[in-house]
């Protein structure tokens, strides 16, 4: 793949297209085709071009990365202009059928990644609906830059991966912010100190696992009556893992609806 055009350079286009600048991509085959003036203004921070008035360009893959409610259009905008594109659905919701349903003689695959991407951290779940085999190849090995790949079986279990990792960061963020004003009250409102501490806190996280399983660190660190169990105690007593469950089971639920509306 050479040129890539993101068609729609939102939230997570820039992600990626961030992703992929620090991986080494070139930055002169990073295309965007974004209407809102906020984020034409980031895409060209970013110093990628705008594939508007660039004519002579031959696009060799879209990123279809547009809100649901605007991606049937988006990609009768495409297909109006380029003969047999190659697409990537960033979409959420929406099945393959009905993109194929408009034209299928195109390559189309829906991808869903998140915005770790960024940081090269990202999770990409790919489910291949008509990209020859070479492509799909080469369609991982980019996705492969700015993070991991998981290649799905059916189409389906992208729902599964819109609730649990496209989502997944808020969920987490949003969990840090109760964290977030406590500590705020404990360090008089450094807001450097207590980002700092959430940043150690997330590392050493992520760090522990690599290392042992969820059980075995939960133990190493709450011993009997001490401030962990009490804490422990509190969440098990308030059906947090529930609670927390019943959040990304409406999240998966939300996708599959997307796909029937
Ligand atoms: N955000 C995530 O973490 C994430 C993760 C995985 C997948 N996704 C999926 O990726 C898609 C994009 O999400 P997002 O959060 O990046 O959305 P977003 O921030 O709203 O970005 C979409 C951009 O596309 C523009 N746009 C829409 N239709 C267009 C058109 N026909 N021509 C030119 N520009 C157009 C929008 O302009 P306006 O603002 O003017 O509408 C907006 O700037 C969604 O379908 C979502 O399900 C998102």
């Amino acid at each position: 793949m050479k040129n890539v055009v993101f068609y729609g350079g939102g939230n997570i286009s820039q992600a990626v297209a961030e992703g992929l600048i620090k991986s080494g991509y070139e930055k002169n085959k990073i295309f965007y085709v974004d209407r809102n003036p906020k984020n034409k203004r980031i895409l060209e921070k970013l110093q990628i071009n705008n594939l508007e008035g660039n004519n002579t360009v031959k696009v060799d893959l879209f990123i279809l990365a547009v809100k649901p409610k605007d991606a049937i259009n988006a990609y009768k905008e495409i297909l109006k202009k380029y003969e047999r594109p190659k697409i990537i659905s960033f979409v959420a919701g929406i099945k393959s059928k009905r993109y194929l349903k408009i034209n299928q003689d195109i390559e189309f695959l829906r991808a869903m990644p998140n915005t770790s991407s960024k940081f090269n951290l990202g999770i990409t779940a790919i489910f291949n609906s008509s990209f020859r085999k070479n492509n799909l190849k080469k369609v991982i090995s980019l996705f492969k830059r700015i993070g991991m790949t998981i290649e799905l079986e059916k189409e389906v279990k992208i729902d599964g991966f819109t609730g649990m990792v496209g989502s997944g960061p808020a969920y987490f963020f949003y969990l840090l912010k109760s964290y977030e004003k406590k500590l705020m009250s404990l360090c008089n409102k450094d807001k450097k100190k207590v980002n700092d501490i959430m940043v150690n806190l997330m590392k050493g996280i992520s760090l522990s696992i690599e290392k042992d399983n969820l059980d075995n660190l939960i133990m190493a660190v709450a011993s009997k009556k001490g401030t962990t169990e009490a804490g422990l105690k509190s969440f098990k007593s308030n059906k947090l893992d529930k609670i927390f469950e019943q959040g990304l089971d409406s999240a998966i639920k939300r996708s599959r609806e997307i796909s029937d509306e």
